[in-house]
C-alpha cells in the first residue's frame, strides 16, 4: 500500500549528517517520518524542491530581540519574522532586555510572550549575576531556557560578572554549558581614555585584542578549575583562535557571519554601523577566524543580531550604540562563503543545527533524521540576489550588508511540518513552541 504523509518535499537535494543526495522527505504530524524514494506515496501536500537543497532547519544560538525594554528597536515578533525570512528556525535569546531575564519570573514571562506570537521556535538565556548564582540549578532547566549567558565585559545593558570569584561561583553550579561573553572589564575600564569622540575607528583600538584574549583565559582556567563546560562567544581575534585549540575540551566556540564577512576598513564606509562588541578588527583576524573555521577549532556560526535604530547609531562615537542586526543575513552570506569556497555546504549544517544541537543538548531538532522535528532550511545555491536594507524585517530596518550582491539565497522556512516562509513571503501565522533540550526534559 502506497503511504500517505501530511507533507512530501520531493526532489530536492538533501543535506545531512550522511551526506548529500536526491531524496524526498515525509513528514507526519510535524515530525520528519520518512526519507528515501517516496514517488509512490501520497500527501496532503506536496513540495516541489527540485533544484533545491533541503538543509536542516538553521539555528540561530545568539539574538537579542530587545522584548521587554526597548521594543522601538525589536521584539519578538518582528525578530523572529526577520529570523524565518532568513531560513531560521529556531532561535536562542539573549538576556539583556528590561528587565533582565535573571529569574524564573522573567524567563517565564519570555516564553510566555514567544508562544505562538514567535514565528520560528526559540529558548531564552539566562542571565548569570553576582546575585542569582544560587538558583542556577533550578533556573537553567526551566522551560524555554537555553542555559546562563554571563557578560564578562559590559556591553548594551547592566549584565555584568567581572570577576573571577563571581564567575567561579556562577560554574560552580551550572551543568548545562554556559555562554560567555568574553571581554575583560577592568582592562575596558583602564582604557576608555582610547575612545576618541566622533570616530569608531577607535572601538578597536579600546577594546583591543588582549582585551579579548586574556578574558578568554582568564575563563577557561576557571571553567578547568569548576570542571564546567562554557560556551565562548563571538570569536573576534586570531589569538583567541590559536589559543582555544588546544581547551576543546572545555570550551565550545562560536563565531559570527559579521566578524568571517567584514572587517576594519568598513568603517570608513559605514562608520557606526560597524560597532559591535567585541569589535570587527582588521583583516588578519578575519584571516584567523576563518582558520578556526577550517580546522574545527569553531563550533557554530551565531549572528549576535542586535539591532540599534539608525537615530541611535547616528549619535557621535561612543554614544553610539554597540551592535548590527544579523538574524536574517546569517544565511544568505554563509551560503555566499560556500560558493566562493570558502567552507563546504556540509561545514555550514553542522555549525548550525547538528552543531548546536550537540553542544547545547537540543532534543529532536538538529538533523534529518526520523522522528525529528521537520524543520528545513530550502536553499537555492545558484540564486543570485543583493541585500537591500528594504529586505530587512527587523524593526530596526537596516543591515551593514546593504548593496552586497551573494549568490546563494533562502527560499523556505519550514518549522515542525508548517511552511512558514516561501520565496520571500511568511505564509503562515506565527506558531512559535519552546525548543526542548535533554537536559530539561
Ligand atoms: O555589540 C553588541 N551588542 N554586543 C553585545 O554583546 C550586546 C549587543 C546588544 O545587545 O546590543
Amino acid at each position: 500500500m502506497a503511504r500517505t504523509f501530511d507533507l512530501i518535499l520531493k526532489g530536492g537535494t538533501l543535506v545531512n549528517h550522511d551526506g548529500e543526495g536526491l531524496r524526498d522527505v515525509g513528514v507526519t504530524g510535524g515530525r520528519i517520518d520518512e526519507i528515501g524514494d517516496l514517488s509512490r506515496a501520497s500527501a496532503g501536500e506536496v513540495i516541489d524542491c527540485r533544484g533545491l537543497h533541503i538543509l536542516p532547519g538553521v539555528i540561530d544560538s545568539q539574538v537579542h530581540f530587545r522584548e521587554p525594554g526597548p521594543v522601538h528597536k525589536e521584539d519578538l515578533e518582528t525578530g523572529s519574522r526577520a529570523a524565518v525570512l532568513g531560513g531560521v528556525t529556531a532561535v536562542f535569546e539573549m538576556p539583556n532586555t528590561n528587565p533582565l531575564t535573571v529569574s524564573a519570573e522573567t524567563l517565564a514571562d519570555k516564553v510566555k510572550r514567544g508562544r505562538h506570537r514567535m514565528h520560528c521556535d526559540f529558548a531564552f538565556w539566562a542571565g548569570g549575576t553576582h546575585e542569582n548564582a544560587k538558583d542556577i540549578p533550578e533556573l537553567e532547566r526551566l522551560p524555554g531556557a537555553a542555559g546562563i549567558k554571563v557578560f564578562m565585559g559590559s556591553s548594551t545593558g547592566s549584565l555584568l560578572v567581572e570577576d573571577d570569584p563571581g564567575v567561579a561561583a556562577i560554574l560552580a553550579q551550572t551543568r548545562r554549558r554556559a555562554a560567555f561573553h568574553s571581554e575583560d572589564e577592568y582592562r575596558l575600564e583602564e582604557r576608555k581614555h582610547l575612545r576618541v569622540k566622533g570616530d569608531p575607528r577607535s572601538h578597536h583600538v579600546w577594546r583591543d585584542v588582549t582585551t579579548a584574549l586574556q578574558c578568554t583565559q582568564r575563563l577557561v582556567r576557571i571553567a578547568r578549575a569548576q570542571r564546567a563546560k562554557i560556551h565562548v562567544l563571538h570569536i573576534s581575534t586570531a589569538e583567541e583562535m590559536v589559543f582555544l585549540k588546544d581547551h576543546k575540551d572545555v570550551a565550545s566556540v562560536e563565531v559570527t557571519p559579521h566578524h568571517l564577512t567584514l572587517d576594519a576598513s568598513a568603517y570608513d564606509v559605514i562608520g557606526a554601523k560597524l560597532q559591535m562588541n567585541p569589535p570587527v578588527r582588521e583583516l588578519h583576524h578575519q584571516a584567523g577566524i576563518w582558520r578556526g573555521v577550517e580546522q574545527g577549532i569553531a563550533d557554530i556560526l551565531g549572528s549576535d543580531h542586535a539591532p540599534h535604530t539608525l537615530e541611535e547609531k547616528a549619535k557621535p562615537y561612543p554614544e553610539s550604540p554597540s551592535g548590527m542586526p544579523g538574524v536574517q543575513t546569517l544565511t544568505p552570506l554563509m551560503l555566499d562563503h560556500v560558493h566562493a569556497g570558502r567552507l563546504t555546504l556540509a561545514r555550514f549544517v553542522d555549525m548550525t543545527s547538528a552543531g548546536p544541537a550537540r553542544l547545547f543538548g537540543i532534543a529532536n531538532k538538529g538533523r534529518i533524521a526520523a522522528g525529528y522535528d521537520a524543520d528545513f532550511t530550502i536553499v537555492d545555491l545558484k540564486r543570485v540576489e543583493t541585500i537591500r536594507d528594504s529586505w530587512i524585517a527587523s524593526r530596526c530596518g537596516w543591515t551593514p550588508y546593504d548593496g552586497k550582491r551573494v549568490t546563494g539565497w533562502p527560499v523556505g522556512t519550514f518549522i515542525r511540518g508548517a511552511r512558514v516562509m516561501w520565496d520571500g513571503e511568511l505564509v503562515s501565522p506565527a506558531r512559535g513552541e519552546a525548543v526542548r533540550f535533554h537536559d530539561a526534559l
